[in-house]
């Protein structure tokens, strides 16, 4: 009996693997929009699949950034100038694509562009501050995917979105978790409604990473203008031990973040490039061995385990 288990399994394993080996043919016929791609996953995606021969049509933030990722390119990748927050900029962008790929369509969307900050303590911040990380982490890549839908479905493309295991496991305040649970949220129904026109829609989960979404100084810049601006009574009910312990706790997250970004650009690239791409992906050790496990397990017993390292407040009367 045990024998049949372990020969269906190994089966199972063995098909799997060499299912998701399969990669397309004519990838330098495909065109992939990516957003955000000054730093980070995005700007190491667009080096990546230029190197494999795509036409990479590159959305970035800044002038600088645009022109330092085409000094490291070849001369088939384009950059354009994005905003994801502004419509305008995102139809902007949309005309330009679309008098790139013409008839050809667009094969691949990237919806990369991501904030993190401010994060904190839910009560410490405003509306304002959670509608600065929505507007970029689920409005951005909602009107870039509307945008482009037209262009996707002629070549019957993919949209991969990259998510967080924060869309999974949400235990830090802010607009971050919300704006990641969002994403999967709007994939989820886009996939069902996409999918008859051919065009798949995939998710990326990653765990921690070393780029500008997880830098310390970038945290703790905010939680000291945020810890500031609070009213007295407010920052005696937290108390400066509260304080000094998010600010500890901010600085370790950098220790836990993996810096071979590649495990999320080789997600990426697969689900743009494999014959049959995942629905999800979780890159990174943690994310596969903790976060994304997490996600199952009975609430009660997560927040016990997240709970355990909080800083506690001073008056918890
Ligand atoms: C690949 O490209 C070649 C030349 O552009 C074309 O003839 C062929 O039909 C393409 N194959 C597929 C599967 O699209
Ligand atoms: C990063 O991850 C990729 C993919 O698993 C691996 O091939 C590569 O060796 C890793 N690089 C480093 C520096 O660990």
């Amino acid at each position: 009996m045990w024998f049949y288990l372990a020969a269906f399994l190994g089966l199972y394993f063995l098909l799997k693997w060499y299912r998701e080996k399969q990669i397309l043919s004519n990838l330098t016929d495909k065109y992939v929009f990516i957003t955000g791609c000054d730093s980070g996953f995005g700007n190491l995606l667009a080096r990546q699949l230029d190197t494999r021969g795509l036409h990479v049509l590159a959305g970035c933030l800044t002038q600088q950034g645009a022109e330092k990722l085409k000094e490291a390119t070849s001369e088939r990748l384009k950059t354009v100038l994005l905003d994801v927050t502004s419509t305008e900029s995102v139809a902007r962008a949309t005309e330009w694509v679309k008098s790139i790929v013409k008839d050809k369509g667009l094969w691949g969307l990237v919806n990369n562009a991501g904030i993190s900050v401010p994060t904190a303590p839910n009560e410490w911040l405003t509306k304002e501050d959670f509608r600065k990380i929505i507007d970029i982490n689920l409005l951005g890549v909602v009107d870039v995917t509307i945008h482009m839908l037209p262009l996707l479905r002629k070549a019957k493309g993919r949209i991969v979105n990259v998510a967080s295991v924060m869309g999974r496991i949400s235990f830090f305040g802010g607009g971050y978790c919300p704006s990641k649970y969002g994403v999967e949220a709007f994939s989820d129904s886009l996939r069902l409604e996409t999918s008859s026109f051919g065009v798949k829609v995939c998710i990326i989960e990653p765990g921690y990473f070393k780029t500008a979404v997880t830098d310390p100084k970038n945290f703790a810049d905010h939680f000291n203008s945020l810890w500031e601006r609070m009213p007295r009574e407010a920052k005696q009910a937290y108390g400066e031990s509260y304080y000094q312990g998010m600010l500890r706790g901010s600085r370790q997250v950098q220790d836990q973040c993996s810096s071979n970004l590649s495990l999320v650009t080789n997600c990426m690239e697969h689900a743009l490039t494999a014959v049959y791409p995942r629905t999800r992906y979780s890159a990174g050790l943690d994310a596969k061995l903790f976060y994304i496990p997490a996600s199952y397990m009975p609430t009660r017993l997560m927040d016990l385990i997240l709970g355990w390292n909080y800083p506690k407040p001073e008056q918890n009367n």
